[in-house]
């Protein structure tokens, strides 16, 4: 966990401190963020999973013969059942995920249910420029699935750059991609404050994090979760708010956070169909297909290539 310990140090050394979401997710942030799709306020994950629903025979149309699917970040990786049945014999399945832990675990699941499509899971942190843990044949009929609009947690120039490297080092030649709409702001906030603080408690995983991991010795009630939205970037901000002028020590060096000073650790940026059609062409794509559901929620975009 070298990179955590230096990140965090980093983060908590700047002016406008800083920690990034994907340190969100370690098994016990990845089981928070499982709850947190279920709950009634957080609305992506079931609007997302009915537009993959009415329309999987199209979408497994689009995507085409003996596919090999794999995606990004994949989670608790039940999207792609909702599809996969649909599938013109589909080649394998290569699930990425930062917990291997998590993902391995995941995977049992998945392999009882669909024994006949070939799974290999892999630990992987693609937000840096790391290897790829297996081979890429070019050749291959390969499909990025990328639901969730996790796309929005990066910032915009991230988001083209990630979008260009699907291209450039995955070969990819198609890509299945999950976006949270631009909409009225109490659905957004609470979506991210939601009543029974289970989204508090994602955030200050982070928080738990630094204590289990770098031997911090964070007070984690002396922060307050927000969810802020800020309207000129389209995108809720979360953050944790000091209570009380606090101390952080983390392998013997000290930070210093004052009373009502805020640590961004997550920002999930909400597009229209408009400004993602603009992100995926200056990222070389072009939108294939759009789905939405009726009340302009969440979109599904099908990518293809532009020539
Ligand atoms: C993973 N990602 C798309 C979620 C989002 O909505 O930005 C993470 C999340 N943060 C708070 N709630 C959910």
């Amino acid at each position: 966990m070298k990179s955590f310990l230096k990140e965090a140090s980093l983060g908590l050394s700047k002016k406008n401190k800083k920690l990034s979401s994907k340190w969100f997710y370690d098994f016990h942030g990845s089981k928070l963020f499982e709850q947190i799709t279920k709950l009634e306020e957080y609305y992506p994950t079931r609007t997302e999973r009915k537009i993959l629903k009415d329309n999987k025979i199209e979408i497994a149309n689009r995507i085409g013969k003996s596919a090999v699917l794999i995606e990004p970040g994949a989670g608790d990786i039940k999207k792609i059942a909702i599809f996969l049945s649909n599938l013109d014999k589909p080649k394998k399945f290569i699930p990425l995920d930062i917990s291997e832990d998590y993902m391995t675990k995941i995977s049992q699941s998945f392999k009882r249910k669909f024994p006949k499509v070939a799974i290999t899971p892999k630990g992987y942190d693609f937000s840096g420029n790391n290897k790829l843990p297996f081979k890429i044949n070019s050749s291959e009929n390969i499909i990025i699935f990328f639901p969730g609009s996790t796309i929005g947690n990066f910032e915009k120039k991230d988001a083209v750059k990630f979008l260009k490297m699907l291209k450039s080092k995955f070969k990819a030649k198609k890509i299945i991609i999950g976006v949270d709409l631009v909409k009225d702001i109490p659905t957004l906030i609470s979506a991210y404050d939601d009543k029974k603080g289970v989204t508090a408690k994602f955030n200050k995983n982070i928080l738990q994090r630094i204590n289990t991991e770098l031997g911090g010795d964070v007070n984690l009630n002396s922060y307050k979760h927000l969810a802020i939205y800020n309207k000129s970037k389209k995108r809720i901000e979360m953050r944790l708010k000091s209570k009380n002028n606090n101390t952080i020590r983390i392998n013997g060096s000290k930070y210093l956070i004052k009373k009502n000073e805020e640590i961004h650790t997550e920002n999930s940026h909400k597009y229209t169909i408009k400004s993602f059609k603009n992100l995926a062409n200056e990222a070389g794509w072009k939108i294939e297909k759009t789905w939405v559901d009726n009340k302009k929620l969440f979109s599904v975009h099908c990518l293809n290539l532009a020539l």
